[in-house]
């Protein structure tokens, strides 16, 4: 029902809405309460203090409530950075950030209302139910939202393989403890932000927390997450091209030799491609690389997008 509204709304070309009701009966990791949050990035610059050039320069973007969105660029350019100022991790040196118009580095409120997963994403030694329910942000455990969240995460058979089920702690260092491969703890995170979601955050950030994984894997998880977030406002982060290109909407950071670009590029999958331009020279590259080679190629730089 959630769902329907947002799309109904959608094909009217009517504003996407920021508040939507709750829906009726059961309470579900993807059918939660959701209230989407509006982020603004206006003129946002900043610099780490031990460099000489920007990290972020002169990014503007507004991302409506509800809409999913990707950061796509090549290494280095940024894309972490400007997630961590979207987080209130550090404030910019010029411009503002506003999570429904609240400045995430001020207040506490607006901080809460971003969930993200970053690339470096921490493996918590406590139970599952702890890595999964610390994204909830609240002590009292909903088990079916847990459960829900797990799932929809892909991570059903990380469960079944454990002995405590969600009571095992994840350490091997631990007495009825286990560690987790790389790829399960993935899924775990996953959980986690979806069971933030759940609880109330309204904008999903995901910092390629599935690099790890190989490129089919990493564009299938990515497809799921859109379907299971859609009404939530969500920002995926990718320099693999393939993965994201279901986004409502695909944003290019410029490369980091041209400083002082931002935004180079901003549409969707189909709009960038008939455009011709740094997006699209790149998709067909790294899509005619993994096709002759069947490997990713997209760690390669090789002639940036440009
Ligand atoms: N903590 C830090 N201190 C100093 N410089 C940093 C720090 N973190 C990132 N940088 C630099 O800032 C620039 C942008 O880095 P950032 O991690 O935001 O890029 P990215 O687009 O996320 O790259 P990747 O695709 O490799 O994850 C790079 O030049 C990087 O070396
Ligand atoms: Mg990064």
């Amino acid at each position: 029902m959630l769902i329907g509204l947002i799309e109904l709304r959608r094909e009217l070309g009517l504003p996407a809405v920021d508040r939507v009701p709750p829906p009726v009966g059961d309470r579900t990791a993807n059918d939660a309460p959701v209230i989407a949050a509006e982020v603004r990035l206006t003129g946002v610059s900043f610099g780490y203090p031990t460099r000489d050039t920007r990290a972020v320069s002169n990014v503007t973007l507004h991302i409506p409530p509800g809409q999913s969105i990707a950061i796509v660029g090549v290494n280095g350019a940024g894309k972490s950075t400007l997630i961590k100022l979207l987080c209130g991790l550090y404030t910019p040196d010029e411009g503002t950030v506003l999570v429904d118009q609240a400045d995430p580095a001020v207040e506490e409120d607006a901080r809460r209302k971003v969930a993200v997963i970053f690339q470096d994403f921490v493996r918590y030694q406590l139970s599952l139910r702890d890595n999964v329910r610390l994204g909830a942000g609240t002590d009292d455990h909903d088990q079916e939202l847990l459960d829900r969240a797990l799932v929809d995460a892909g991570g059903a058979t990380v469960l079944e393989r454990l002995d405590h089920g969600w009571d095992t702690v994840l350490s091997a260092e631990y007495e009825g403890g286990t560690d987790l491969s790389g790829g399960q703890w993935q899924r775990v995170a996953l959980a986690r932000a979806l069971a933030a979601v759940a609880g109330g955050a309204g904008v999903l950030i995901l910092d390629e927390p599935t690099a790890a994984l190989d490129v089919r894997a990493e564009a299938a998880l990515f497809d799921r997450f859109l379907e299971v977030t859609r009404g939530v406002t969500t920002i995926l982060v990718s320099h693999r091209l393939s993965s994201v290109r279901h986004a409502d909407r695909i944003v290019v950071l410029g490369d980091p030799a041209d400083s002082g670009q931002g935004i180079v590029e901003d549409g969707t999958h189909e709009e960038l491609m008939r455009r011709g331009g740094r997006y699209s020279r790149l998709f067909s590259l790294q899509a005619s690389r993994f096709a002759q080679t069947g490997r990713d190629a997209s760690d390669d730089p090789g002639p940036v997008i440009r």
